[in-house]
């Protein structure tokens, strides 16, 4: 059957095709009930019991996988490189599980992981999944104030994190930003559990802190069944307030999409050896360096190094050569900064990468430039793809198990099986080919996608259900050409993506307001070469504040690392006298980041004073602020 006749299968007949996907897993218990409509929106395979642990670990051991690697630690950091075969994995958990049920962890128990990316991140992962605890990773990279916002909205029992990260030739000492952030937030955890890296950390003294080997000694656990629509994990994901989303992703739902993209999407199969170069504390990280990849039976690369200066551009195929990568997934970013450092690819030439058969590219736009390059040098498929924190798997791309699509430069590709993509006017019709609109799903959502927000339905339905009824907004604009392939051209509210960092300017903006001399100020993303946008902030100083743009620019940028963190890259701000705004009073946000970008626009019918554009134009050009002006 070709790509058409599947996809509409999987429209038309949305609940039969689930149920055969579903049907692919080892349940404890079959579901019976396919999707169910629930206050507004859907669930997924209510009455099925299953354990995520036990389909990830247990289960290919009793089928004879125990002797494959399940991970493959590399981290040029460190110099390490560990195999880890799906019995020892499993051992592993079994005794973590015991650990933190002994510790009174236990179903919908919710656990912080706080880590860099080293092995014991995903055993702390796959051993909540197994007595039926919530976790939410939280990327490594986020400042303490992140963390605690975190703490407060999930109130964890326990955190785990680690002695230290290392970027580069820098140690990132969690101890103290976990202590930092619990002092911040209001929600105290009992426990922390810190795996130390190295000897020689013994400062664990302070109360409910404990040793992560302490906790391998309390025997082992076996998986029990839960209902597939617990929650496996709450991830949080930048919105366009400073209060992130709990996305919540259920368990059978999320495990049948996962393992039906493994074979259909990615076309890999059970013993390849599956590598996403991401982090585990971002969505990609979760679905496809830990559970798509173990669910089904493959070799996941843990890769915690980067993919320049570790120690070269040639980093990322050493690795693929070293463990005989089938599959790379990585974000455009690192491209470009490869791309920067070798631009003729003279050091791909220097390895074997002849065990790689495809590269997929997510997170954020792929330039066709660097669509281009990389395609050029690898003689492959590069297939870009889109989707989000919130869908938890791919929504558009090339289905590359099913023979009839094939990669569009510059576009992100068709929509996947289950997803009913469409583009909409601001009225809530349907966009012509080719017109720019906002890029929705219509309802219901297949399995796997976010359930809802934790313990925030109402923000849910809010924020992602009510602008057009009956569909899901994504939050990105796009168009769809008469082909039917997507193109996405950019987000429509305050989030940015920096690195392929999903970030957000309100947050950055409440934060920068925050500061005493500031009175106003607007945060926008501007494109950057290399990683497709950076924050930058134009403020209104107080009446009487005398400080200098050097001076104020020294504080802000402090304060975004102090708050959010390094990965923000937030390095300029410029002092403006004034705002443009519209004549109620609202910044206009949209004008101000294309006089930066230098594209063209009309100018704002509402707009109270339009001569403040050309005063905001001089000091971008000043400051050298924007692609317009570099
Ligand atoms: N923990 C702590 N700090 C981190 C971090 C982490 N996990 N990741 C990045 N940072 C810090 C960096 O050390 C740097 O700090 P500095 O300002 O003190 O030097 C800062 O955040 C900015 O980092 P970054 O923008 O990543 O710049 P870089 O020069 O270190 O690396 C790239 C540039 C392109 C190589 C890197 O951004 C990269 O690998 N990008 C791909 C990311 C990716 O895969 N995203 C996909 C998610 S799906
Ligand atoms: P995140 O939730 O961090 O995965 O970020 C999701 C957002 O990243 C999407 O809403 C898009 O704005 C952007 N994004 C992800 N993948 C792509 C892609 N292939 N092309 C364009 N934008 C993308």
């Amino acid at each position: 059957m070709s790509y058409s006749d599947i996809y509409d299968h999987s429209i038309s007949n949305r609940e039969d095709f689930w149920a055969e996907q579903a049907n692919e897993l080892k349940w404890s218990k079959p579901p019976q009930t396919i999707c169910t409509p629930q206050n507004g929106h859907h669930k997924w395979f209510a009455d099925g019991m299953i354990n995520m642990s036990e389909l990830c670990l247990d289960r290919h051991v009793l089928e004879g996988r125990g002797m494959q690697n399940a991970i493959i630690y590399d981290s040029p950091f460190t110099g390490q490189v560990e195999h880890i075969t799906y019995k020892s994995l499993l051992d592993q958990v079994s005794k973590f599980a015991a650990g933190l049920r002994n510790l009174g962890v236990g179903e919908g128990t919710t656990v912080i992981i706080y880590m860099p990316m080293i092995p014991q991140a995903i055993v702390a992962m796959l051993a909540c999944a197994r007595i039926g605890a919530i976790h939410s990773v939280v990327f490594g990279g986020f400042a303490p104030h992140e963390l605690a916002m975190r703490i407060d909205d999930a109130k964890p029992k326990v955190i785990i994190s680690a002695s230290f990260g290392i970027e580069f030739d820098k140690k990132i000492p969690y101890k103290i930003l976990v202590d930092a952030a619990i002092k911040e937030a209001k929600h105290k955890p009992e426990y922390q559990v810190y795996y130390r890296r190295e000897e020689g950390f013994d400062s664990l003294a302070g109360k409910g802190e404990l040793d992560y080997n302490a906790l391998m000694r309390c025997g082992t656990v076996d998986a029990r069944p839960y209902p597939s629509t617990h929650p496996l994990y709450i991830l949080y994901t930048s919105g366009t307030t400073g209060t992130p989303k709990g996305i919540i992703r259920d368990t059978g739902g999320y495990a049948t999409a996962l393992n039906f993209t493994m074979k259909n999407f990615y076309n890999v199969r059970p013993g390849d050896v599956f590598w996403a170069a991401s982090d585990i504390g971002w969505v990609v990280g979760h679905s496809y360096i830990v559970y798509a990849p173990l669910l089904y039976g493959c070799t996941t690369i843990l890769y915690e190094g980067k993919p320049v200066r570790t120690p070269d551009a040639g980093a990322f195929w050493r690795v693929i050569e070293d463990h005989k990568v089938n599959v790379l997934f990585t974000a455009p970013t690192a491209i470009r900064a490869i791309k920067k450092e070798d631009p003729d690819g003279r050091l791909l030439k220097k390895y074997d990468l002849s065990t790689l058969r495809q590269l997929f590219l997510a997170g954020e736009r792929c330039d066709p430039a660097t669509y281009e390059w990389i395609s050029a040098l690898l003689q492959r498929p590069v297939i870009d793809h889109w989707w989000q924190t919130e869908s938890g798997w791919p929504m558009l791309g090339i289905m590359t198990g099913i023979e009839g699509t094939v990669p569009k430069a510059g576009a992100a590709g068709k929509p996947v099986c289950g997803y009913d993509v469409r583009i909409l006017t601001e009225e809530g019709a349907e966009a012509a080919v080719g017109q720019e609109g906002y890029v929705v799903v219509k309802l219901p959502l297949p399995p796997g996608c976010l359930t809802t927000l934790w313990k925030n339905e109402i923000r849910y339905i809010k924020g992602y259900l009510e602008h057009f009824p009956g569909y899901y907004l994504t939050g990105d604009s796009g168009f769809k050409d008469g082909d039917g392939y997507f193109y996405i051209m950019g987000r429509v509210d305050d989030v940015i993506n920096v690195s392929g960092h999903r970030l957000s300017t309100g947050e950055m903006e409440e934060l920068v307001s925050g500061h005493p001399a500031v009175a106003e100020c607007a945060v926008m993303g501007i494109a950057d070469e290399l990683r497709g946008q950076r924050p930058v902030a134009l403020v209104v100083l107080k009446d009487g504040q005398t400080t200098s743009n050097d001076d104020i620019e020294v504080a802000l940028v402090q304060l975004i690392r102090e708050k959010i963190g390094a990965v923000a890259y937030f390095r300029n701000a410029a002092v403006v006298k004034r705002l443009p705004k519209t004549r109620s009073g609202k910044i206009l946000r949209k004008t101000i980041r294309n006089i930066a970008d230098g594209t063209r626009f009309t100018m704002p019918s509402t707009i109270e004073d339009p001569t403040v554009l050309e005063e905001i134009k001089q000091v971008m050009r000043t400051r050298k602020l924007g692609n317009a002006f570099i």
